[in-house]
């Protein structure tokens, strides 16, 4: 069994956190989100991989590259334009030849990983087989529609008017079957090669298309709240670890990993938190569930249930939560006088004042 991974896309999509880089290395407790499908690629026993690129393929495969850190065999796919999902699986053709397969979506963070659900496959081996989740926000993503008996009867991608509020997760496991359905539809209203209009030809088709319902699920919708969430349920699981240094008048309570480099003065930290390689933590009260990127500074501040991006600052700054800061954003106190907020803030920012 191969693993078909889609990390293609123009990444302008994401918003606020960044317009500019892979979306699928936004980090979940430091960690880039596709880090987490291919270790759960790794852990279901497939090491074989195709990974879609697009215009971010430098990035991706400068983070990913050859694979072998995750045990992994990695060949990149270029694919000229994010075409579609469908258009991904044709043009793996060649790389995918007549395996089955997972596809997975390089921005989804599936909690618990698919090594059950990868084991269920093998030993039934429908044709295919995908993931269901709630969702409050269907539109947003592929709606299934169940009969009376649980089974698919049908997708829509993105419907105005969702039949229920069940989404396509981004997990999907075929085999070879699916490389006639590909060929098989035209591009949607959206003028993509849409992957539910191939699993509803297989349906359709009279093809065994099963579906799972699965909790404990992410994509990154921009949506904040989300990602801190996201972020907490990680961080839950993270061990501790003293890699750099931690000065006599400081405290560490619980879970907190101080990364390679990175420096705790005269500080208070309770976890679970991780402070990323070469941060500074300084004269500062950092609280549970707080991501600290490589490079980051805090300074005299207090921050909790945050998530602050690379090389990014919080000096003198009382008290940050449920904050999502971005790459080398800097947040400091304005001057006494005169008395004012001063912003300077990127497109899409959100800001909420609290005197
Ligand atoms: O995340 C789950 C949803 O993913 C499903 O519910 C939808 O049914 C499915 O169509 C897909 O929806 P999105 O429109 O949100 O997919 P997005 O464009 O974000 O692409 C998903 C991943 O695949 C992302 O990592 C980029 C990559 N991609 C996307 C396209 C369209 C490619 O590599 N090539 C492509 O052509």
């Amino acid at each position: 069994m191969k693993a078909l991974v889609l990390s293609g896309g123009s990444g302008t999509r994401l918003r606020p956190i960044t317009h500019t880089s892979a979306k699928q290395l936004v980090p979940v407790a430091n960690k880039p989100v596709l880090f987490y499908g291919l270790e759960a690629i790794a852990d279901a026993g497939i090491t074989e991989v195709g990974i879609v690129v697009g215009d971010t393929a430098a990035e991706i495969r400068e983070a990913v590259g050859d694979g072998s850190r995750f045990g992994l065999d990695v060949t990149y796919l270029p694919q000229d334009r994010p075409a579609g999902l469908a258009h991904a699986v044709l043009i793996a053709r060649e790389f995918l030849g007549a395996d089955d397969f997972v596809m997975y979506l390089g921005d989804n963070f599936v909690v618990g990983g698919i090594t059950p659900l990868v084991e269920s496959f093998r030993s039934e081996r429908p044709d295919a087989q995908v993931l269901l989740t709630k969702v409050s926000d269907p539109a947003q993503f592929g709606v299934a529609e169940l009969d009376a008996e649980g089974r698919l009867a049908g997708l829509e991608e993105k419907p105005r008017a969702p039949k229920s509020d069940l989404a396509l997760v981004g997990v999907y496991l075929f085999t070879p079957a699916v490389h006639r359905a590909v060929r098989a539809i035209a591009p949607s209203r959206r003028g993509e090669l849409e992957i539910t209009d191939a699993i509803q030809w297989l349906i359709d088709e009279g093809h065994d298309v099963r579906s799972t319902t699965v909790s404990g699920y992410w994509k990154d919708t921009g949506n904040v709240t989300d990602m801190l969430e996201v972020n907490r349920s990680v961080l839950e699981t993270v061990e501790s670890l003293r890699a750099g240094s931690v000065d006599a008048d400081s405290e560490l309570i619980g879970r907190v990993r101080v990364e390679a480099g990175a420096r705790v003065v005269r500080s208070r930290i309770v976890g679970p938190v991780v402070v990323g390689a070469g941060a500074v933590v300084e004269n500062a009260y950092v609280g549970p569930f707080t991501s600290l990127a490589p490079g980051c500074r805090i300074v005299d501040s207090e921050i909790e249930y945050s998530i602050v991006l690379r090389d990014a600052s919080v000096t003198g700054v009382r008290r940050v939560e449920a904050s999502l800061i971005g790459r080398d954003v800097e947040v400091t106190p304005a001057p006494r006088s005169p008395s004012a907020h001063r912003f300077v803030l990127g497109d899409h920012s959100k800001v909420q004042i609290s005197s």
